[in-house]
């Protein structure tokens, strides 16, 4: 029961990454606040998770009038806030030669602009807390690969906001990392296959070459490592990205 009595946001928590976070800070008895797009989704996830302690907080992270609003209602409902996950992206994958305005945008705003965004306007929340920050990168940061340029350097991005608030915020007792996760098993790879529940069931039993792990990883392996980071047990770790991806970026 590391966070009984503490209260923590996560973005994207309705699926993959973000909702095994939300489930296991929730099980470690925290009020934990999912925020994220997919009211319907959340509403699910919240049931299955099946703990009072986790409430439903709207928010389009492409918009920052939205992210403001986050900010305002969340301070109208809880008082301080103790950690900060900002968990959500979206992956649009093209290569340099073919990229337009529109692949720039959404995947810069969700992915590296909304970080900033909404730890600025859950500043003085998480002052009080003192709330800790996980952002959440991906190996596509940093392994050369093709055709996910815009992806690949949101996610390079993250780690360095991430160094900068550890450096703004240890005034305020705040500490910043970032998790990269590996190829995981969630929602961004199998929902929009034909059948999903049959994809899922092959990602799952799939073998992978790619990293010394040979396996692709399991959601809650990722928020093992987030929850850690929010934990009191990282009390000396800042401005650092852990890597839990079977190995493959050091492979
Ligand atoms: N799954 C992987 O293989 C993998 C690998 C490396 C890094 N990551 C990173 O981990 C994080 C979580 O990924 P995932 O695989 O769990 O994703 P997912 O697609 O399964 O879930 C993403 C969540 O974000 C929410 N979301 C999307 N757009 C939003 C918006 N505009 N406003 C608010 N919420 C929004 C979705 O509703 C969903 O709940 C992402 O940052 C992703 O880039 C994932």
């Amino acid at each position: 029961m590391r966070f009984k009595d503490k209260t923590i946001l996560v973005t994207g928590g309705a699926m993959g990454i973000g909702s095994a976070t939300v489930k296991r800070l929730a099980h470690e008895g925290a009020n934990v606040i999912m925020a994220d797009i997919d009211e319907a989704a959340a509403n699910e996830r919240i049931k299955e998770i099946g703990s009072k302690r986790v409430f439903y907080q709207f928010v389009d992270l492409s918009k920052p009038d939205s992210i403001t609003k986050m900010g305002q209602e969340v301070a109208g409902k809880f008082d301080s806030l103790n950690g900060l996950v900002n968990n959500a992206g979206i992956v649009n994958p093209t290569s340099i030669a073919d990229t337009g305005d529109k692949d720039w945008h959404p995947q810069m705003t969700i992915n590296l602009r909304a970080p900033a965004l909404c730890s600025k306007s859950l500043l003085p929340l998480l002052k009080k807390g003192p709330g800790h920050i996980v952002n959440v990168s991906s190996e596509g940061g940093f392994r050369p690969r093709p055709g996910n340029w815009v992806y690949d350097a949101s996610k390079a991005g993250i780690c360095a906001l991430s160094r900068t608030m550890a450096c703004e915020f240890i005034h305020y007792g705040m500490r910043a990392n970032t998790v990269a996760p590996g190829w995981t098993v969630t929602e961004m790879h199998f929902s929009k296959a034909e059948e999903p529940a049959k994809r899922k069931e092959e990602l799952e039993n799939l073998s992978y070459n790619g990293a010394i792990i040979q396996r692709l990883a399991r959601p809650g392996e990722i928020a093992a490592a987030i929850v850690f980071l929010l934990s009191d047990d990282a009390s000396f770790i800042t401005g650092t990205t852990i890597h839990v991806d079977g190995g493959r970026v050091g492979n």
